[in-house]
């Protein structure tokens, strides 16, 4: 009708500007029809409008959940490095465990001994397929090869859930058990079993010297990721908690100190083992924008439990006072100053801040990584003076606390005085009055105790890199206002 309609209005309309024009003086009745058609035409035309933008909103949104998709399968399904061991070795495992354990193995069932095994290194079934770990890559002839998730892709008490911190991964257990396993079958080593004799993994359950692995690699290679020979540079071992992954999207720069603006180069980083050269890194990052479209798309799980709203509400008020200028508010309309915080303001663990190093941080702006493409630089801030408050959306679902995951739960990161300096994890379960890790106190960790998998559950804060001091701004509030905040905190 429309489209039949406008040449003839069209005609009309200009006939009666031009009467207008030359002064004529016309009757109103004849005037008004007239204009209200060309309002309407431009009501039309403007609905006409947004109809399109919306329909292209709906595509764009269809291509990112699809991009989104194909990220999450690049994840779990492409090996990017080279295989870490065969199903073969990993369902031999059982037979160099400890006494007891050992005997229940092989007294269980193969289902059972894989199970015991997954509980053992921190892993979990995939959410669509449960016979298949989420952390490994396992291809079909067996051969399994670590991917992201290892370290970002854990359970929420219990729950499998891509992109939570992987907070019981026990790296270092897994590959020396895997080292031991494959001599007694005469099996190759791997790199991972024989860098790990050089570089440590991580000293306790949950947290890994990743960054330092990365550091490692990338001193072997120029700033267009060729291989060189390069003298190994001093490395500043320390153990770090991986970030949740649904704050990805709200976060301009990332990592703790956020030096590195994001991009999907960037994330590539893991891979630089030496078989992947160069035009390995080019030949993925399609792959790796996939990937960058399915980390943004992630978003935290909600509190399952029961939530006093009315004190939640008060400790939305004293939130805002008392923390959103660094974290940020909360919302429908929520804002995030991605703020960074002097290290002697915060006063958290600073080997982390310090073990990067300026010259860490020069190569990686320098770096093929640090280019969105190959003509642009992407900022890097080569010497940050301290640590990014991070976004605290689903915090409650990603216990332990603090870069270093020396905080167990949240009521411990409320009361700083109250920190428990040796602890260990005792049940998957969430603690629903303090929120966070359902946790034992320790006096200090068991030297003697011949079971590594044990001794790298004690977490203590004496150690290296492992300290749980600092971020004192909760001190500042009452007991009551701090229940109200631990209420609050439920609600992202
Ligand atoms: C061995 C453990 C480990 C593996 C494997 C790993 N990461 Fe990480 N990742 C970490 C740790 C630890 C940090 C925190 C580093 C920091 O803040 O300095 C981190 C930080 C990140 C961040 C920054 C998050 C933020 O909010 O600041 C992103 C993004 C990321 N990793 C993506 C990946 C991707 C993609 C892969 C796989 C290609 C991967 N990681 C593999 C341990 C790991
Ligand atoms: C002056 C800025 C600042 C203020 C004020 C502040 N924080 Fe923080 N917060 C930080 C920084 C920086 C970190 C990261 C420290 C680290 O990991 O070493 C942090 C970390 C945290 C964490 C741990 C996050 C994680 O993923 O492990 C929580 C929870 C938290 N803050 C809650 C609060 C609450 C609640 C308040 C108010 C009572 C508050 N903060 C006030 C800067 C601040």
């Amino acid at each position: 009708m429309s489209t039949l309609l406008t040449p003839r209005l069209l005609s009309a309309i200009s006939m009666l500007l031009a009467c207008t024009a030359i002064g004529a003086d016309l009757p109103k009745a004849v005037l008004k029809p007239a204009e209200s058609t060309v309002q309407r035409q431009k009501e039309r035309q403007k609905e006409r409008q947004k109809e399109r933008q919306k329909e292209r909103q709906k595509e764009r949104q269809k291509e990112r959940s699809a991009a989104a998709e194909r990220g999450y399968r690049v994840l779990v399904d492409k090996a990017l490095l080279t295989s870490d061991f065969s199903q073969e070795v990993f369902d031999r495992l059982w037979e160099c465990w400890p006494e007891e354990l050992r005997s229940q193995a092989k007294r269980g069932t193969e289902k059972k001994r894989r199970e015991m095994a997954f509980q053992r290194y921190g892993l979990t079934a995939r959410p669509d397929d449960p016979r298949k770990p989420l952390q490994y890559v396992v291809d079909k002839d067996g051969n399994w090869t670590m991917n992201c998730f290892s370290c970002h892709g854990g359970t929420v008490y219990g729950q499998s859930y891509a992109g939570a911190p992987n907070n019981r991964f026990a790296l270092q257990t897994l590959t020396e058990e895997v080292r031991k396993t494959k001599f007694k079958m005469g099996k190759p080593l791997s790199r991972m079993d024989v860098g790990s004799l050089v570089i440590p993994l991580g000293t306790t359950n949950g947290t890994t010297n990743a960054v330092v692995f990365g550091m490692g690699l990338m001193s072997q290679r120029d700033e267009k990721l060729n291989l060189v020979a390069a003298a190994p540079r001093k490395l500043i071992h320390h153990d770090m908690d991986a970030p949740a992954w649904w704050n990805f999207h709200k976060k301009p720069n990332i990592y703790i100190d956020g030096f590195a603006e994001k991009g999907h180069r960037g994330l590539m980083q893991f891979m630089m083992i030496p078989e992947n050269g160069r035009d390995f890194f080019i030949k993925h990052e399609d792959d790796f924008r996939d990937v960058y479209a399915y980390l943004s798309s992630l978003r935290p799980p909600e509190f399952p439990g029961e939530i006093d709203t009315e004190l939640a509400e008060r400790g939305r008020g004293i939130f805002q006072q008392n923390c959103a200028e660094c974290h940020g508010t909360y919302g429908h309309t929520p804002t995030y100053p991605n703020r960074r915080i002097p290290i002697n303001d915060v006063g958290t663990d600073p080997v982390r801040l310090t073990a990067l190093g300026v010259e860490g941080r020069r190569k990686y702006s320098r770096s093929w990584f640090a280019h969105g493409d190959d003509s642009e630089p992407q900022t890097t801030i080569i010497d940050p003076d301290g640590y990014v408050a991070p976004p605290l959306d689903g915090i409650w679902a990603s216990a332990p606390y603090l870069h270093n995951g020396s905080v167990p739960t949240l009521w411990h990161l409320l009361n700083p005085t109250q920190r428990p300096t040796v602890w260990r994890p005792v049940s998957q379960q969430l603690d629903s009055e303090l929120i966070g890790l359902t946790i034992r106190i320790e006096e200090k960790t068991p030297l003697m105790e011949l079971d590594a998998a044990t001794r790298r559950s004690y977490f203590d804060t004496r150690r290296f890199g492992k300290s749980n001091a600092g971020h004192d701004y909760p001190e500042e509030l009452t007991k009551n206002q701090r229940k109200a905040v631990l209420e609050f905190l439920k609600t992202l």
